[in-house]
């Protein structure tokens, strides 16, 4: 007899169904660990391994097991750790991924191969867009998606004229495009910019330079990580940051550096879809939690890990035990969650929530968010998205 048949059958005798025996899951976790964004990386696993504490005990006989590995912010590199862990290590979901490049690198293999992957940071708009897979599921966001309402919200508030600057990768370019297309839609005009190497940019002041010349009333960036460290620093050294206002995505001063960028972060207004200060039960009980742990207050990237881990806590006891049921039931999971209510759009698998336009206020060692403005439930079109 097929070993599977008897394993079944065994159950059946012992008076179990097959949806009563218990599953174990295994997580690969991809996650920058090294360069640029190991900070980030860091972040996302610490919240992830929170979530199976909060969670994890809801799963009966369940288990949930994670391997780690560093995706270095490498397409190539990622993409040998997601074929290592599926193929030799047998994971049954992959969850993480920081960088786009990562991201569009890991796609096909994970449509083909039929793992569930649990996006917690990569906003590759492709992903859920033209290159959108019933196995790709995003909690965390698409890049439009912060970068849309920033776009139509900077219009409105009378700036006209922008000067852009961003990291020389696919994420940089498509957070530019996605403002650049909003901000004009409202009446601005873009007056110019540049893309600076990725990860390999230590000194800013040929780019400011080139933003002072064209004279912009504002100035927007995508920066994160070391880069967004180095780039608000030396945005305030050169002097600019008390002639041009500096706006972008919220990861130029994530919390998770904040206190590092310190002074040179004060008044600098993004958007996001997190923010510390958000006044909900669910975030009280994720700060303080991971504040006790952590010893600082935990960032958007910790939340996109721990959202991530809950929304695999919740999918796996949907499935109930059948690891085919898992990918669809990660689809249809639904919470409130420290950032607030979350949902998985079944049109293109990217996370629906709301983005949060604050400013960051330095005074001593200590950095708050106040938040400007809430834009509820941001949902993207499906920008070609046919899911198979
Ligand atoms: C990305 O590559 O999609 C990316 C990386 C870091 C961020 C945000 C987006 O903070």
């Amino acid at each position: 007899m097929h070993p599977r048949i008897l394993l079944a059958g065994a159950a059946v005798a012992a008076g179990l169904t097959s949806a009563a025996m218990a599953a174990e899951y295994k997580v690969g976790l991809i996650v920058p660990t090294s360069g640029t964004y190991a900070a980030l990386g860091a972040e996302i696993s610490n919240g992830f391994n929170l979530a199976l504490e909060h969670f994890g005990s809801e799963l009966g006989g369940d288990t949930i097991s994670v391997l780690i590995e560093d995706e270095e912010a490498s397409p190539q590199t990622g993409l040998a750790k997601a074929r290592k862990l599926v193929l030799q290590d047998k994971v049954d979901v992959l969850a993480g991924i920081v960088s786009s490049g990562v991201l569009g690198a890991v796609r096909d293999f994970v449509h083909q191969s039929q793992t569930p992957l649990v996006v917690a940071n990569a906003g590759n708009d492709e992903a859920t867009g033209e290159r959108c897979s019933p196995y790709v599921i995003r909690v965390s966001f698409s890049n439009q998606q912060i970068n849309r309402p920033m776009g139509e919200w900077l219009a409105k508030q009378g700036v006209k004229r922008v000067y852009t600057l961003a990291a020389d990768y696919s994420a940089g370019h498509q957070h530019i495009e996605a403002f650049s297309k909003a901000f004009t839609a409202n009446g601005g005009e873009v007056v110019g910019g540049a893309f600076t190497p990725f990860g390999k940019t230590s000194d800013f002041a040929p780019y400011l330079a080139a933003a002072k010349a064209a004279n912009p009333d504002a100035i927007y960036v995508f920066y994160a990580g070391g880069e967004a460290i180095a780039f608000v620093k030396q945005y305030d050294s050169f002097g600019l940051k008390q002639e041009i206002p500096l706006y972008s995505p919220g990861w130029l001063t994530s919390v998770a550096y904040v206190h590092v960028e310190g002074a040179a972060a004060d008044g600098i207004t993004t958007a996001l879809n997190y923010v510390p200060t958000i006044d909900n039960p669910e975030n009280k009980r994720f700060q303080e939690d991971y504040q006790a742990k952590h010893d600082r207050i935990g960032s958007e990237f910790a939340v996109q890990g721990y959202d991530a881990g809950r929304l695999i806590v919740e999918a796996v006891k949907a499935a109930g035990g059948d690891k085919d049921k898992l990918a669809q039931a990660l689809r249809e999971v639904r919470f409130t969650g420290p950032r607030g209510p979350l949902e998985i759009d079944p049109a293109t698998n990217n996370v629906v929530q709301n983005i949060y336009v604050y400013t960051t206020e330095v005074e001593g060692d200590k950095a708050t968010q106040e938040i400007k403005d809430v834009i509820e439930a941001v949902r993207d079109e499906p920008n070609g998205c046919v899911m198979s």
